[in-house]
């Protein structure tokens, strides 16, 4: 592999819980190189959202080290965007408004990015719907919009929390062959949390199997399927059943809850 775009070494964090160490993540090691798509599974608590939240740089407070392009992460960058688990659209904001946040940073004038923001709208398919608001979009709406939000800065990493998560088979499936031409047309380093192991060998170069309690890596699986990939195909049914396998063979396997993605409370954080 050349030089890894991110990597995580010795990883490790914990929470302080009512007095209590909770150990949420130990020894996560992983190197992800420059375009590849990494999808990581584990059961609900096992510590993927921190992970994202540790390499987005909106916690700081962890063991070991994360960098990207050779540099300590010690903050948040542009060149890291986040989807998160629930959309966290600003409900009294438009469509064109919400995405325009995540170019709040970049040094850019209006125009450039009332500009930006149309071709990110045309992107995710809603440019008849720029000045809508959240409560007007379907839930695979709201999500396009959160991911339009992510890709506006242009980041060259992007991670993506249960972004489909909420959505029904059919939504999630266009959703996940719309991630795929966005990829195809810009090589954007992707790291995908999901519940949904098809999900996953759908879509990744690698698949991070995770466990829980503390989270930690059990296994990683190449996934070397050319694309498009038929969810049908013999070799896609063996990995699903390997992964499944993985995931569930040790007895302590919760599946994450999805989440709702509209009418949630609002704590939108900034980046
Ligand atoms: N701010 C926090 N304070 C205390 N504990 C936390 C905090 N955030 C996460 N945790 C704990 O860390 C562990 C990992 O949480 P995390 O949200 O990363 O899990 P997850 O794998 O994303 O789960 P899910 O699939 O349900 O979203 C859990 O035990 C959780 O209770
Ligand atoms: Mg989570």
């Amino acid at each position: 592999m050349n030089a890894p775009i991110v990597s995580f070494n010795h990883v490790g964090k914990s929470f302080d819980v009512d007095g209590f160490e909770l150990e949420a993540i130990r020894e996560f090691n992983l190197d992800i190189a420059e375009g590849e798509f990494v999808a990581i599974v584990g059961s609900s608590g096992c510590g993927k959202s921190t992970l994202l939240r540790l390499l987005v740089g909106l916690d700081t407070q962890f063991r070991g080290q994360i960098s990207v392009d050779g540099k300590a992460v010690t903050g948040i960058g542009g060149e890291r965007g986040i989807v998160f688990q629930e959309h966290r659209l600003f409900p009294w904001l438009t469509v064109a408004d919400n995405i325009g946040l995540g170019l709040v940073n970049e040094p850019l004038s209006l125009e450039q990015k009332q500009k930006r923001v149309r071709d990110f709208i045309d992107l995710v398919g809603l440019s008849d719907f720029t000045r809508a608001y959240p409560h007007q979009l379907s839930g695979g709406m709201a999500q396009r919009v959160a991911i339009a939000r992510g890709l506006v800065a242009s980041p060259r990493i992007l991670l993506l929390d249960e972004p489909f998560g909420a959505l029904d088979a059919l939504t999630r499936q266009q959703m996940q062959d719309e991630l795929l031409a966005i990829r195809a047309r810009a090589r954007i380093t992707t790291i995908l949390v999901t519940h949904d192991v098809e999900e996953a060998i759908f879509l990744a170069d690698r698949v991070v199997v995770m466990e829980p309690r503390p989270g930690r890596i059990k296994r990683v699986v190449d996934i070397a399927l050319p694309h498009p990939r038929q969810r049908s195909s013999f070799d896609f049914h063996q990995l699903r059943e390997e992964l499944l396998h993985e995931l569930t063979s040790d007895g302590h396997y919760q599946p994450p809850v999805p989440v709702q993605v509209r009418d949630l409370p609002l704590s939108f954080i900034a980046c």
